[in-house]
């Protein structure tokens, strides 16, 4: 079971090298989830779908608390076992104690009705645990329409779902978001050059290290970019 859990696809995105321009969102996603994971462990066995799964990445966190876990997609994809949209998905209501949206509410055509599903399908007690942009380039799966302000996402949330308890918070600060949008120009510029990773690692770093030492940096403040923001919506 470890090695398969250790060979399991995604582990760029479970453990992202800071030479990728995308580090700081996904570096900071696989964090978030682990912890989750870990809170889970004093309720497990927890059912999981894993809404918009791609190659369900994040699976190995969940495996030893999950009984099910469950991957639907809305394209082909031979990872998920079932087919369809955030909008209308193909499950029961409240059938699973958590429910994943990673990185799929910037692609889908309805962010309020997919909210509406996604609380659906969630059981009492549950939670859904979601991420998605606040800032980031243009980037179809199979589509990309939209970004949001930490109060935005809150907005959509809390406008269509009932919750018990709901946080929205910034995965990352501004100069986080300002190396991460630099070095994907950077990375673009020199790719076809051995020279792309050494300043694409720099920036990340540096975006890191002055997050750190800044509130005003990290927080969701006038001025701010957030690069990416995580939800836990409680049933
Ligand atoms: C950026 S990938 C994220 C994959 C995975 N959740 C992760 O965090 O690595 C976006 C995924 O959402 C799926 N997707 C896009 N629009 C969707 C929709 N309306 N309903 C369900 N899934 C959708 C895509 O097919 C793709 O698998």
């Amino acid at each position: 079971m470890a090695d398969e859990l250790a060979r399991w696809p995604g582990a760029e995105r479970r453990d992202p090298p800071r030479t990728s321009p995308t580090w700081v969102v996904r570096h900071a996603l696989a964090e978030w989830l682990r912890a989750q994971a870990a809170e889970l462990e004093t309720r497990a066995p927890v059912r999981v779908l894993d809404v918009g799964c791609g190659p369900k990445p994040y699976y190995p966190f969940f495996a030893h608390v999950s009984s099910e876990y469950i991957g639907v997609d809305v394209v082909e994809n031979p990872a998920a076992e079932l087919r369809g949209p955030v909008e209308a998905l193909p499950v029961e209501d409240a059938s699973f104690d958590v429910v994943l949206c990673t990185q799929v509410l910037e692609h889908c055509d309805d962010p309020a009705q997919a909210v509406r599903e996604l609380r659906r399908v969630t059981a009492p007690g549950g939670r859904v645990l979601a991420s998605t942009h606040g800032v980031q380039v243009y980037h179809p799966s199979p589509v990309d329409y939209w970004r949001w302000t930490h109060e935005g996402l809150r907005r959509v949330f809390e406008q269509n779902a009932e919750w018990s308890s709901l946080t929205v918070d910034a995965a990352a600060g501004t100069a986080s978001a300002l190396a991460m949008l630099l070095g994907t120009y950077v990375e673009i510029a020199l790719r076809r050059t051995p020279f792309s990773r050494p300043p694409v690692w720099v920036l990340n770093r540096l975006g890191a290290a002055l997050d750190a030492r800044s509130a005003t940096l990290r927080e969701p403040v006038p001025g701010s970019l957030i690069p990416n923001l995580h939800v836990v919506a409680v049933v």
